[in-house]
C-alpha cells in the first residue's frame, strides 16, 4: 500500500485538479432538400394543421442524394469543426459520433468520418442511445478530457432518419428528417466552465418495445419476409413515448437545476432534445424557463434524432448568443428509453 502511494505521489491530487471538458467549436450540417407539411399532405392521409398542432414541425431536411449516407453528413460537419477551431485533422485525439442510422452495421460511422477528414491520429467509436446519443456520447467525450487522457475530442451526433422512415406510416412519417451536429471538446481555460454536470439514465424493461426498429439485427437479419412485414422502418407508440418523454425530461432538467443550485433565472438558455413541440413546453414549464430561453427549430427540422442538440448548439453560437459565463442546460430523450441531462457554464 505504502510503496503504491509511494510510487504515484500526486495521482489523486492531479485527477481531482484537473479542468473540465468545455466546448471550443460547434458546427451543424443540414441537407439543402425541404421536405414540408405540404409535400407530406401528398403522400399521406395528414395536413399541415394537425402536424403543426400536434408537434410544432412545419418542415424537415432530407438527405436526398442516394450514395450519402450519415458519415457524409458527419464529414460535413467535422470539416466546419476543424475549420472553426483552426486545427487541423491531425490535432484530434478522438472521434465519437452518435447516431442510430449508422452507414452500415460495421465499420462504425465514426471510422468513415474519420477517413473523410483524415484524423489518422484519432481513434473513434459509434454511441447508439437514439435521440439521448449525443448527450451520452458528449459526457463520454467529456471524461477523456477530464481525465488527461486527451486535449481535443471531437463529439458528432447525426442521423439520416428518413433512410429509417416508412412514408405510409403518417405516424412516424411527420416526425423526422435528416441532420448533424458536432462539437470540439478541449479542457476548460479556468476552472468552473465547462460541463459541470451531467445525468444520464436507461430503462430498457419499461422503453424498449415502444420505439424501435425490429428488423436488420440480429434478432431479426434482413429476410424477404422482414422487408414485406416493414420491419427495417421505425415502430413508435408515440403515446407511450410522449407521456414517457414529458415525464422524464423534466425530472431530469430540475435534478441538475437542484444539484448545482440553477434557478430559473440563472440558466441562459434550455437546449431541449427536438421531438415535439409540446414536449419541449412541457420541460420548460415544469423548471419555470422563460419561453426566450428555450431553444427551439424543431418547426425547421423535425427531430433529428442525435442530431438535434448539437444543431441547436451550433445555430445559438452562429447567433453570437452565447457568452462567457451563459449557464446551459441540454435534456435529451429517446428510444430504450434513455434521457439526460447535462449542465454547462460557456467559456
Ligand atoms: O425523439 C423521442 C421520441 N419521440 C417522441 O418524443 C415522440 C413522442 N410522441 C409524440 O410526439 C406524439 O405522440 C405524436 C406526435 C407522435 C402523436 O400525437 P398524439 O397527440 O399523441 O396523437 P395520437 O397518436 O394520440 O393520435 C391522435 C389521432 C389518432 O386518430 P383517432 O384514433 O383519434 O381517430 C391518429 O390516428 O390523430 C391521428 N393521427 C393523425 N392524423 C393526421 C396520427 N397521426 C396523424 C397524422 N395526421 N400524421
Amino acid at each position: 500500500m505504502n510503496i503504491l502511494l509511494k510510487s504515484f505521489p500526486n495521482n489523486r491530487k492531479t485527477a481531482f485538479n484537473r479542468m473540465k471538458a468545455a466546448i471550443t467549436a460547434t458546427a451543424n450540417y443540414l441537407p439543402p432538400d425541404i421536405l414540408s407539411n405540404h409535400d407530406l399532405e401528398l403522400l399521406l392521409d395528414t395536413n399541415d394543421e394537425w402536424i403543426r398542432s400536434r408537434t410544432g414541425i412545419s418542415e424537415r431536411r432530407i438527405l436526398k442524394d442516394p450514395e450519402k449516407a450519415t458519415s457524409y453528413m458527419c464529414g460535413e460537419v467535422a470539416r466546419k469543426l476543424l475549420e472553426k477551431r483552426q486545427i487541423t485533422a491531425d490535432d484530434v485525439e478522438l472521434i465519437i459520433v452518435a447516431t442510430m442510422t449508422p452507414d452500415m452495421p460495421f465499420p462504425s460511422t465514426a471510422c468513415f468520418t474519420q477517413s473523410i477528414i483524415g484524423a489518422t491520429n484519432a481513434w473513434a467509436f459509434d454511441v447508439n442511445a437514439a435521440c439521448s446519443g449525443f448527450l451520452y456520447a458528449l459526457n463520454i467525450g467529456a471524461r477523456f478530457i477530464e481525465s488527461g487522457a486527451h486535449k481535443k475530442v471531437m463529439v458528432i451526433g447525426a442521423d439520416k432518419m428518413s433512410s429509417v422512415t416508412d412514408f405510409t406510416d403518417r405516424s412516424t412519417a411527420i416526425l423526422f428528417g435528416d441532420g448533424a451536429g458536432g462539437v470540439i471538446l478541449e479542457p476548460a481555460k479556468e476552472e468552473g466552465y465547462g460541463i459541470l454536470d451531467a445525468r444520464m439514465y436507461s430503462d430498457g424493461t419499461n422503453g424498449k418495445d415502444h420505439l424501435l426498429m425490429t428488423g436488420g439485427g440480429s434478432r431479426h437479419p434482413a429476410t424477404y419476409e422482414t422487408i414485406d412485414k416493414r420491419m427495417h422502418y421505425i415502430h413508435q407508440d408515440g403515446r407511450q413515448v410522449f407521456k414517457a418523454a414529458v415525464t422524464s425530461m423534466a425530472e431530469v432538467a430540475l435534478e441538475i437545476m437542484n444539484r448545482n443550485n440553477l434557478k430559473a433565472e440563472d440558466v441562459a438558455y434550455l437546449v431541449p432534445h427536438q421531438a415535439n413541440q409540446r414536449i419541449i413546453d412541457a420541460t420548460a414549464e415544469r423548471m419555470g424557463v422563460d419561453e426566450k430561453k428555450v431553444v427551439s427549430n424543431v418547426a425547421r427540422y423535425g427531430n433529428t434524432t442525435a442530431g438535434t442538440i448539437p444543431i441547436c448548439l451550433a445555430e445559438l453560437d452562429e447567433q453570437q448568443k452565447l457568452h462567457t459565463g451563459s449557464n446551459l442546460v441540454l435534456v435529451s430523450f429517446g428510444a430504450g428509453y434513455t434521457w439526460g441531462g447535462i449542465y454547462l457554464k460557456w467559456q
